[in-house]
C-alpha cells in the first residue's frame, strides 16, 4: 500500500494472549510466514488472569477421571447451549495440550510421585486444573512466548487493528495503527486468526485490563461474520472490593479451591443455604465433607463455594442486598481458618496462592493469612464471540478465523474455571493449524485502497474536533455505568431497554468526540477509537440479553427466574445489516450425536 508501512504474511494472528500465540506457533510450525499483532507489549494478556490452572482430564489425582467426565461437566456448566463439538474436542484435546506445554517448559506444581498436580475448582467433578500456584497463566504466557520467539515468528508489538480488509467477500488484510508512533500499518495475509480475548471493559467493575474492548468481536462483525451467545457473560464471583483503586482486581477460584470459604456479616456460610437442585448429590451439605474434600478424601462431597461461578455470584449478590455484606459492599473470603487444621496452614497458604498473598498484601494491606479478605463479583468473561466452525474455527467470513475469548461455542451459558485455558491451547492449535492450510496454495488478495484512506480519515476525525467539547472518557464511563447497572448481573426488560436507548445516545456522543495533542502515544486517542468496539459488543450483549426470556448460566433475568427448556434449543446469533442496523435471529442447535448424549446421561 502505498504510503504506508505494510507488513505481508502467510497468516496474521491480531492478539497475542494464550491463544494468539498458540495460533502463531502451530501456523508457523506449518511453514506459514507468521504475523503476530499485540495491542499491548508481549506477554500482557488476560490469560495472566486464568490464575488457578489448566482444567485437562490428565486424571493424575483423581484416576477416575477422564475426557467424558470433563465433557459432561462442560455441558452442564454450560447448561446445554454450548457447541458440543467444541466441548467434545476440547475434553479429548486439553490432556494432550498440557503435557505439550510441559514439553515446552512449564513448570507445574507436582504431585508426590512427580506427576502434574491438579486442584479442584467449580463444577469440575474431580481435581482436574493443572497450575503453578497461582500464577498458570502467566507460566503459559511464559512458556508460549519462549518458545514462540525461536520460531521465526514477527511481533509486532503494541499495534491495535481497527478495521479488517476484504476482497471479494475473502479477508486478505487488516488496517491499525502503531500506539507509541501513531502510525499508520497495512497487514497484508492469506488468512487471519482473531484472538483478542473478550469484552471487560465494557463493564465498570471487570478483571479486564484496558485492552479488552472488544475488539475482535467487532472486527469480525464488522467484516460479516456472526457473533454469537453474547447475552452470556461471567461474573466472576470473587474480584477484590477495596480499595476502590483496586476494585475488580481477580481474586482466584483457587483459594476456594484450597479449603477458603465464603462468609456473610454474620460470619454464615451461606453457600450452604442455596444448592441447586442439579448439584445436590455431589454438594456437600456441611462444612466438615466440604473441608475432606478439598483435602482429597475421594468419598466426600465438593463445598458448596465450588459451584458454578454464576451460581456464586448471584449468593454474594444476594447477601449484600440483604444487608449482610462486608463494610464495602462484598462479602468475606476465609482461607485464614485452615490454619485451626493445619499445623503449617499459614505457610501452605503461602506457598498454594503466592500471588494472592503478596496482592492482598501490597494493594489492601491485608494479610490473608490471618484475616478474611473483602470480595464481590467482576466482569471476567463473555462466552458470547464470533461463531465458527467446531473442527476449523473458521467463521463464515472465508480466511477469517477466531480461537480464545472471542470465539464462542466451546462454553454455552457459562464456563468452568479453568476451561479457558485449555479451550486457549486446543482452539488456538486448532485455528493456526487451518489458518496455514488455508492459506497454503493461495495468493495474497487485494487490500481495498479505498477502504484504507477511509479507515485513516475516519481513525484521524477525533483530532479534527479538538478539545472543545468531550472527551472519549466521559463516554466510556456512562457505557461502563449503564452496562454495570442495567446489564450485569441480574437482568429484566425494562432495564435493558433503557441501557439500549442510553447506548443509542452514547454512539451519537461517540460520534462527536474530540481529542487534543499529536497521535504519538496519545491515550485519549485511543480511547476515542476504542469506542465503537464497546458499543457494538455492549449493543451486542444487550439485545441477545433482551431476546432470551429466561435464565440459564451467565445470563439471570428476575422478570423470567427460571430456565425454559424452550430456549435450550437454540443459540442467538447477531449480524450486521447493510444499513448498519443489528439483526438478532435465534439458530437451532444441531442433534447431539448418540455417542455424546449417552455419556451425558451416564454421568447423570
Ligand atoms: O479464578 C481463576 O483463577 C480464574 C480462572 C479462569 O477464569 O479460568
Amino acid at each position: 500500500m502505498p504510503g504506508y508501512d505494510t507488513s505481508e504474511h502467510d497468516v496474521l494472528v491480531i492478539g497475542a494472549g494464550g491463544a494468539g500465540l498458540r495460533a502463531a506457533i502451530e501456523a508457523s510450525a506449518r511453514g506459514a510466514r507468521v504475523g503476530l499483532v499485540c495491542k499491548s507489549l508481549l506477554g500482557k494478556a488476560h490469560t495472566v488472569m486464568a490464575e488457578g490452572g489448566i482444567a485437562a482430564a490428565l486424571a493424575n489425582v483423581d484416576d477416575r477421571d477422564n475426557w467424558q467426565v470433563h465433557f459432561a461437566d462442560t455441558m452442564r456448566g454450560g447448561q446445554y447451549v454450548n457447541n458440543w463439538r467444541m466441548a467434545e474436542l476440547h475434553a479429548k484435546e486439553a490432556p494432550d495440550r498440557v503435557r505439550e506445554l510441559e514439553r515446552w517448559g512449564a513448570v507445574f506444581d507436582r504431585t508426590d510421585d512427580g506427576r502434574i498436580l491438579q486442584r479442584n475448582f467449580g463444577g469440575h467433578r474431580y481435581p482436574r486444573l493443572a497450575h503453578v500456584g497461582d500464577r498458570t497463566g502467566l507460566e503459559m504466557i511464559r512458556t508460549l512466548q519462549d518458545h514462540g520467539i525461536h520460531q521465526g515468528i514477527d511481533v509486532h508489538m503494541e499495534c491495535t487493528i481497527v478495521r479488517l480488509l476484504k476482497d471479494g467477500g475473502r479477508v486478505t488484510g487488516a488496517f491499525g495503527y502503531e500506539r507509541e508512533r501513531g502510525r499508520f500499518r497495512v497487514f497484508r495475509a492469506k488468512a487471519i486468526v482473531l484472538a483478542t480475548g473478550g469484552i471487560g471493559r465494557a463493564f465498570r467493575i471487570t478483571s479486564n485490563s484496558w485492552e479488552y474492548t472488544g475488539d475482535g468481536h467487532t472486527l469480525a462483525y464488522d467484516a460479516g461474520a456472526e457473533l454469537m451467545d453474547m447475552e452470556f457473560v461471567q461474573f466472576h464471583p470473587t474480584g477484590m472490593v477495596w480499595p476502590p483503586s483496586v476494585r475488580g482486581i481477580l481474586v482466584t477460584e483457587g483459594v476456594r479451591g484450597e479449603g477458603g470459604v465464603l462468609l456473610n456479616s454474620e460470619g454464615r456460610r451461606f453457600m450452604f443455604d442455596d444448592i441447586p437442585e442439579n448439584y445436590r448429590s455431589q454438594t456437600a451439605d456441611n462444612a466438615e465433607e466440604g473441608w475432606r474434600y478439598t483435602q482429597g478424601d475421594r468419598s466426600a462431597r465438593r463445598p458448596p463455594e465450588l459451584l458454578t461461578r454464576d451460581h456464586v455470584s448471584r449468593c454474594i449478590m444476594r447477601e449484600v442486598r440483604a444487608g449482610r455484606g462486608s463494610p464495602h459492599g462484598g462479602v468475606y473470603l476465609d482461607i485464614s481458618w485452615i490454619k485451626s487444621r493445619l499445623p503449617s496452614g499459614a505457610e501452605h497458604i503461602r506457598k498454594k496462592l503466592p500471588s494472592m498473598y503478596h496482592q492482598f498484601k501490597q494493594l489492601a494491606d491485608l494479610d490473608i493469612t490471618d484475616a478474611p479478605m473483602e470480595v464481590g463479583p467482576t466482569t471476567h468473561y463473555v462466552m458470547g464471540g464470533v461463531r465458527v466452525d467446531g473442527d476449523t474455527q473458521m467463521s463464515s467470513v472465508p480466511g477469517l478465523f477466531a480461537a480464545g475469548e472471542c470465539a464462542a461455542g466451546i462454553n454455552g451459558a457459562n464456563r468452568l474455571g479453568g476451561n479457558s485455558l485449555s479451550d486457549l491451547l486446543v482452539f488456538g492449535k486448532r485455528a493456526g493449524e487451518h489458518a496455514a492450510d488455508y492459506a497454503a496454495g493461495r495468493q495474497l488478495g487485494e487490500v481495498p485502497a479505498p477502504e484504507v484512506e477511509e479507515s485513516a480519515r475516519r481513525a484521524l476525525e477525533p483530532f479534527e474536533r479538538g478539545t472543545g467539547g468531550e472527551g472519549p472518557y466521559q463516554v466510556q464511563y456512562a457505557l461502563q455505568d449503564a452496562m454495570q447497572d442495567l446489564v450485569g448481573i441480574v437482568r429484566n426488560e425494562p432495564e435493558m431497554r433503557r441501557a439500549l436507548d442510553v447506548l443509542a445516545d452514547l454512539r451519537a456522543r461517540a460520534a462527536q468526540v474530540g481529542v487534543g495533542g499529536h497521535r504519538e502515544y496519545n491515550p485519549a486517542w485511543h480511547a476515542a477509537l476504542d469506542l465503537h468496539n464497546l458499543l457494538t459488543v455492549s449493543e451486542a450483549v444487550t439485545r441477545s440479553a433482551i431476546e432470551r426470556q429466561e435464565s440459564r448460566g451467565g445470563h439471570f433475568r428476575d422478570d423470567f427466574p427460571e430456565k425454559d427448556p424452550a430456549c435450550a434449543t437454540f443459540n442467538l446469533v447477531v449480524r450486521r445489516n447493510d444499513d448498519g442496523s443489528m439483526q438478532m435471529s435465534r439458530v437451532p442447535i444441531p442433534r447431539m450425536p448418540d455417542e455424546l448424549r449417552r455419556v451425558i446421561e451416564d454421568m447423570k
